[in-house]
């Protein structure tokens, strides 16, 4: 019987391995230069851990389990809210900023298509405690930071940015009621995604007032934060928010990244804890899905029984950062090659013997070796040397009688014969 893989997972195999490694340790190396500090979580949690406030779009997407003692658990289709109640138990010990990274497996039950999967890796940055608006800077860098390293350019993806606060005073503006501000985000996160019908549909679902849709919809056409501000005539509220969203934007030039980003009304976000500054990125040419997205979350903290404590962050998937990647033909020719320091040739199979033991020393020495299970040709052993990328190759023949080898430099050709004892000494140094 043949069972298939489930659908929306991926298969590993070491080519792929070495792709998503590539890209987790470019995660690592750039959190770690932007001064964060790697955390993770269990792989699940209490169900209701992401009732409280990821929205209904991420509930419907849980992968939800009763363990046998009759608790109901979630595979974690997100860490921001283990980061919250991990961050409140330990609260009055953490050093304060807190700034956490953590590279989690995630799972959602979303209809898998392009560049979303039921499986996936995340990148997550996090500045806890910093109510200031360097902190959304600062994890927007951090993201172009990456994206930059591995060559993508303010031609290849855009940051877009808005702000929650903004947009609620400017909603309450126009009469929206605070109770419906909700269910009014989760439909503006959709106008972008929508055909403009489906999207009126929708509006007209969650708003009946037709005065106040309109409102919206000319809401909504602003490009600019300039056309912001002279929109009718905005609330003290939403002119605070204005002002440290044009500040934000003055942060972003003085890093040098201002070219990747721009601001975008349509930036709502579908979780629904965010509160302040969201973003997301996106390829230039708009083609494929949102590459990762953040924001602040003020109140997350609060909500999980904690006090209240400011937060930003943001999250990175490998799926559209990998198409991406490949179809700018930025993937396969900095994928670092399969090497190996040492591989062990034998010239025949009286041989064999001295070579496991050879190799054997090699590795206790803190060096890569292979050598071949079988006896071969010097010739084949030599090709798989070099299929492997090995450095050098130690070729064990009858000069292992005297307790000497031979040891052939790949790249220059050349060959030198070694004394047992110092060659030993010699790979030490
Ligand atoms: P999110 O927008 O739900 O945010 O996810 C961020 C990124 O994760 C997406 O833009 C996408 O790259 C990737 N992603 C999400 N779902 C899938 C999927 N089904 N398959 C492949 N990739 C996917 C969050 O998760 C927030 N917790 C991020 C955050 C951290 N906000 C503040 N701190």
């Amino acid at each position: 019987m043949k069972i298939p893989p489930v659908k929306g997972t991926r298969d590993f195999y070491p080519s792929d391995m070495a792709v998503r490694n590539w890209i987790i340790d470019g995660w690592k190396k750039v959190s770690l230069r932007n001064g964060f500090e790697e955390y993770d979580g269990p792989i699940f949690e209490y169900l209701k851990m992401f009732q409280i406030k990821s929205g209904d779009e991420i509930v419907e997407q849980l992968f939800s389990l009763r363990d046998r003692g009759g608790r109901d658990l979630a595979i974690r289709p997100e860490i921001t809210p283990t980061l919250a109640r991990m961050v409140n138990q330990q609260i009055n010990s953490l050093p304060r900023p807190i700034k956490w990274f953590s590279v989690p497996r995630l799972c959602r039950a979303e209809r898998p298509q392009k560049g979303r999967l039921r499986e996936f890796f995340q990148w997550n940055i996090d500045i806890i405690g910093v109510d200031d608006v360097l902190a959304d800077a600062e994890v927007i860098f951090c993201a172009l930071d990456y994206l930059r390293e591995v060559g993508l350019t303010a031609n290849d993806i855009i940051v877009r940015i808005s702000s929650r606060e903004m947009l609620a005073a400017l909603l309450v503006d126009i009469g929206i009621e605070q109770s419906q501000l909700d269910d009014i985000y989760s439909v503006l996160d959709k106008r972008s995604k929508l055909p403009e019908e489906a999207f009126s549909e929708v509006l007209a679902e969650t708003l009946t007032d037709e005065n106040k849709r309109a409102k919206v919809l000319e809401l909504m056409s602003l490009e600019s934060i300039e056309q912001v501000s002279a929109f009718a005539k905005i609330s003290k509220a939403a002119k605070k928010s204005v002002e440290e969203l044009k500040y934000l934007f003055e942060l972003l030039d003085v890093m040098g990244i201002g070219s990747y980003c721009q601001f975008d009304i349509d930036i709502v976000r579908g979780l629904a804890y965010y509160t302040g500054i969201v973003f997301e990125i996106y390829d230039r040419a708009n083609e494929l899905r949102a590459l990762g997205g953040g924001g602040r979350y003020d109140d997350l903290l609060k909500l999980f029984g904690g006090p209240a404590i400011p937060a930003t962050g943001f999250g990175i998937g490998d799926c559209v950062l990998g198409i991406l990647l490949e179809e700018k033909g930025l993937l396969h020719k900095q994928l670092p090659k399969r090497t190996l320091d040492y591989f062990v040739a034998f010239t025949d199979k009286q041989y064999l013997q001295k070579t496991i033991e050879i190799t054997a020393k090699i590795r206790l020495a803190g060096f890569s070796a292979n050598f071949s299970y079988k006896p071969a040709k010097l010739g084949k052993q030599l090709k798989q040397a070099s299929d492997q990328n090995a450095h050098k190759c130690v070729i064990i023949g009858d000069e292992s009688k005297q307790n000497k080898l031979v040891v052939k430099d790949m790249a220059a050709g050349d060959q030198e014969l070694f004394e047992l004892d110092r060659f030993f000494v010699q790979i030490r140094h």
